[in-house]
């Protein structure tokens, strides 16, 4: 009676006919078998590809057209479709555009090292996804920031740490998934340059592979991620989508993924399903019901390769909830809902905030309003309009976009005079510069898909064709630069604020005139108000650098051999990760190259100031605990994320230190807390090319804890 009571229960709001996978109580394995079991052939091939006919993709005449990417449902069994959307910073609606929020993009986020913050976003994304009938989040963005200059970078949130990565990714999965929403981790792997991305050949080792770019993906896989999306380009001379090693051998042996492998949207170059690839998007050229039954009949594809495909797929409409979901929660006219709230908003002013990074702050700068009637002058298009997010699948149209001159006047308010000038006119902008005490200069640079960006200079990227809903491009922005240096020449006050998609150039930031420089990368539709909120202490900045701020262009000497790559005419264009784990910090640290203009990776200052002793370190549980005191020494409450790099054995050869751990502390003014962080065997293991696995080296690390990877304040040693 009690079972009865139980199964009707468990079964109330679902979707699926009942069955024997109909008990929530039962395990998503379990039930995606039994669901399995009860399918014919037909409907297995039909989950195995985006419709095979009709108009592709974001349509609003049909269900199998209305989002990005769709597959069918099973009508006779009650399974629902799947209704797939871009992206990684929120639902990209440009059917209904402005009916989403622009949340910070995937970098921006990266910027909090923030868990709490990470799942917030998260949340919050997955909430308009399924408010708009979507059942899979095509994000977040994992890739690592390998080429300063990859048009994406801004959409990915491991900056350029597969630490960073793999720590910030597990809050996201699960407040995605949270709200009934599948995530979709990206692009598996190596889609680390946008130049040539559907020919070229990644060509990476494996220890580069398992130490650099795959621990992001694992951290997915550790949080539960449903699907993950193989990428366009080659890896090693095989298309990424057919590629046994990385998809069969590396993901789903080795890395135990149990979710389902989907192509990018005309990434699929065969019936690959025996190679490891279960879904193809958007279409069905290759993975459809003919070319399946005849790899059947010549032996290529095996029934168990159909059966393993749907139940990974059944396995993560299961285990998200997707499956218990009433039929409705999945209808595409729902696509038309104004999914943004007052709390979404609210919440991305707040991230906004959390992710701006305050890299220079000279004589207490900031915050402003220190004094009444500051004469405060704003400066440059990006004051108006600023920008906020890249070109591609990863845009988002807000309904509106918050004016940073808006915010300044209104936050301002009786205590300053705010004016603006956009710089066109700079006789006129250096007029008004001359009369104020203080000058905001706003600059920003774009980014986008399909690209990398021309250069790391902000007088680049402004190409209107990019994204025409940004005035970015207009007026004075392709001398920016310049714009900086005459307004600086000027007032001995300057601030600088760039709104950025990765690494830029600075080549006026050790300029005394230039006071404070802050970023907020790509901020979202409330980068304004978020902006308003950190210069005038609002919010005290506790941001930090995800990717390294670099003193000149291509400065890790980048051959063209490894990037953007050089035709082989034997095979493919290729890409070598010739500098193997020298990416980012590593190499800056690898040949101590000293910061000018630049600033390191995980700088960030507060309106505060941290005090860092007493490090100890103790062999216990998981393997070592590293502990610190940490004191606010400075006139306001903060946060600092403090970080730990571990410098391994010499004989084992790998970069001078490593990001293994780290955890932002917020402190009263005077606080002072004793902070841990654990250190597990998989932090001080390199990867085995002999044994195919993660081994703990042995010898003396060097374990070092600060501010940044250059403002480490704390050593020691750890003997293992
Ligand atoms: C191609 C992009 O690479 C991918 O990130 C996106 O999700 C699909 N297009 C669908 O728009």
């Amino acid at each position: 009676m009690v079972k009865t009571i139980l199964l009707l229960a468990a079964t109330a709001s679902s979707t699926l006919i009942p069955g024997p996978w109909s008990n929530i109580h039962d395990s998503p394995t379990d039930r995606a078998n039994a669901l399995l079991k009860n399918m014919t052939q037909a409907e297995k091939i039909s989950m195995l590809h985006g419709p095979a006919t009709g108009d592709c993709c974001s349509c609003t005449t049909s269900a199998s057209c209305a989002y990005v990417g769709n597959i069918n449902p099973i009508a006779r069994l009650g399974i629902p479709p799947t209704n797939m959307n871009d992206g990684p910073q929120g639902f990209r609606d440009n059917v209904h555009p402005g009916t989403t929020t622009a949340w910070p993009s995937g970098l921006t986020m990266a910027a909090t090292w923030d868990v709490a913050a990470m799942q917030e976003w998260g949340i919050g994304m997955g909430k308009e996804f399924y408010a708009k009938g979507a059942n899979v989040q095509l994000g977040p963005g994992l890739c690592l920031a390998r080429v300063p200059r990859n048009g994406r970078n801004f959409e990915y949130l491991s900056g350029e740490d597969p630490f960073l990565g793999h720590t910030l990714v597990q809050p996201v999965i699960t407040g995605i998934q949270s709200q009934k929403v599948i995530a979709n981790a990206k692009h598996y792997a190596f889609n680390n340059q946008e130049t040539n991305r559907g020919s070229v050949s990644e060509e990476v080792d494996e220890r580069t592979r398992f130490e650099m770019y795959y621990p992001p993906f694992a951290g997915a896989i550790n949080a539960g991620v449903g699907s993950i999306m193989c990428s366009y380009n080659k890896i090693n001379g095989i298309w990424s989508c057919e590629n046994p090693v990385t998809l069969k051998h590396d993901l789903k042996n080795y890395s135990g993924f149990k979710g389902y492998v989907m192509s990018d949207w005309g990434a699929t170059h065969s019936t690959s399903i025996a190679k490891g690839l279960d879904v193809e998007m958007p279409q069905a050229h290759f993975m459809n019901s003919e070319n399946i039954t005849a790899g059947l009949k010549s032996k290529s594809i095996q029934q168990s390769d159909i059966d393993d495909s749907v139940q990974r797929i059944l396995y993560a409409m299961f285990s998200v909830g997707v499956m218990d979901e009433p039929l409705s929660a999945w209808d595409w006219k729902k696509q038309s809902t104004n999914s943004t709230t007052e709390a979404s908003v609210a919440s991305a002013r707040k991230l906004s905030g959390l992710s701006t990074v305050l890299l220079k702050n000279e004589n207490e700068t900031l915050p402003l309003l220190k004094n009444s009637q500051l004469k405060i002058a704003v400066i440059g298009f990006g004051g108006a309009n600023a920008v906020v997010h890249g070109g591609g699948s990863g845009s988002v149209v807000a309904s509106y976009t918050v004016k940073p001159i808006d915010a300044i006047t209104d936050r301002a308010g009786k205590f300053a005079t705010v004016t603006y000038n956009n710089g066109t006119d700079m006789t006129a902008a250096s007029a008004l510069a001359q009369d104020s005490d203080v000058a905001i200069v706003f600059v920003g640079t774009l980014s986008h898909e399909g690209g990398d960006r021309a250069s790391l200079s902000l007088d680049d990227g402004c190409d209107p064709n990019i994204d025409p809903h940004s005035k970015q491009c207009q007026g004075n922005n392709a001398n920016q630069n310049a714009m900086i240096d005459t307004i600086a020449g000027i007032n001995s006050n300057t601030i600088v604020v760039a709104s950025v998609p990765g690494a830029i150039l600075m080549p006026w930031s050790t300029n005394p005139n230039i006071t404070a420089i802050l970023t907020n990368f790509l901020g979202g539709q409330q980068a304004g108000n978020a902006i308003a909120d950190v210069l005038f202490g609002d919010v005290n900045p506790s941001g930090k650098l995800p990717i390294t701020m670099p003193n000149k262009e291509n400065e890790m000497e980048m051959s063209t051999e490894q990037w953007p790559g050089l035709p082989d005419p034997t095979n493919p264009m290729y890409a070598m990760y010739s500098e193997q784990l020298l990416v980012g910090y590593r190499y800056y640290e690898a040949k101590q190259i000293p910061f000018t203009t630049g600033f390191p990776f995980g700088h960030g200052l507060s309106y505060t100031t941290f005090k860092y002793t007493n490090l100890k370190i103790k062999k216990g549980f998981p393997l070592y605990q590293v502990s610190f005191d940490l004191e606010n020494t400075g006139k306001v409450a903060g946060s600092e994320v403090t970080q730990l790099y571990l410098g391994f054995p010499a004989i084992v050869n790998e970069p001078p230190i490593q990001l293994k751990g780290f955890t932002k502390v917020t402190l009263d003014q005077g606080g002072r807390k004793t902070v841990t962080i654990e250190l597990t065997e998989r932090e001080m293991s390199i990867w085995d090319v002999v044994d195919h696995r993660f081994k703990a080296a042995s010898g003396v690390f060097t374990v070092s804890v600060g501010a940044s990877s250059r403002d480490l304040r704390l050593k020691g040693t750890i003997t293992m």
